[in-house]
């Protein structure tokens, strides 16, 4: 069964991506961070519940998200969990109105069954490439970018880096408009 992500997943969800971390296959998750982001889950889970799959969904920008943490257990795979999950991240994202769903993944052929499609990275925006400064190949990236196109209506997404609005200035009391509940002893 594909559902979405509860706290009581998130050990099952680290030692999944441990694994395929220990590999190189994904960067690791602290558990603050899988606590903290629990809502971008979805899980696989076996008949007593345990998790056997899992797929993050990032926000990335208006306009953009990036599907992370993908993960099927090896004696799981090739049963379409990895597609379910995928599936539901896609959901997930139109839900939220993003247009564009990104991937880093090494796993070409099994994104292309599902509709993504191979960019040059450098099309991405800069970013995404925040989290590379904590991989280990952050120097010698080898993962293949790869996008998917949602047909959600579009948006004018603000330019990344420029404040919205105007910093809110905060009013002056004056002297004798302090603490008007506090009576003068005079
Ligand atoms: C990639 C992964 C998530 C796929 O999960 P899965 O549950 O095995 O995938 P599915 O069963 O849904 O496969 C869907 C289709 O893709 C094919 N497929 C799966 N993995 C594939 C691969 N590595 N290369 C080519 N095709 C693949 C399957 O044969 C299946 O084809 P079919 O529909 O014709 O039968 C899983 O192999 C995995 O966890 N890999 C290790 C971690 C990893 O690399 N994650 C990706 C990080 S971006």
């Amino acid at each position: 069964m594909i559902r979405r992500a509860i706290v009581k997943d998130i050990v099952g969800i680290a030692k999944l991506v441990t694994q395929f971390a220990e590999r190189g296959l994904m960067l690791h998750r602290s558990l603050e961070d899988l606590y903290e982001n629990v809502r971008d889950f979805h899980v696989a889970v076996d008949d007593e519940d345990n998790v056997v799959g899992v797929c993050g969904l990032n926000v990335v920008w208006a306009d953009l998200a990036e599907v992370y943490s993908l993960a099927v257990h090896h004696s799981q795979q090739g049963k379409g969990l990895g597609s379910r999950l995928v599936e539901a991240t896609i959901e997930d994202a139109r839900e939220l109105g993003i247009a564009k769903l990104m991937s880093l993944t090494y796993e070409q052929r099994f994104f292309e069954r599902l509709g993504f499609t191979v960019v040059d990275r450098m099309t991405l925006p800069l970013k995404v490439w925040s989290e590379c400064l904590n991989c280990p190949k952050n120097q010698a990236c080898d993962e293949i970018a790869m996008v998917y196109h949602l047909d959600v209506p579009s948006i004018e997404a603000p330019k990344p880096g420029k404040p919205i609005g105007s910093i809110i200035e905060l009013p002056v009391l004056a002297d004798d408009m302090e603490h008007p509940d506090v009576q003068s002893e005079s």
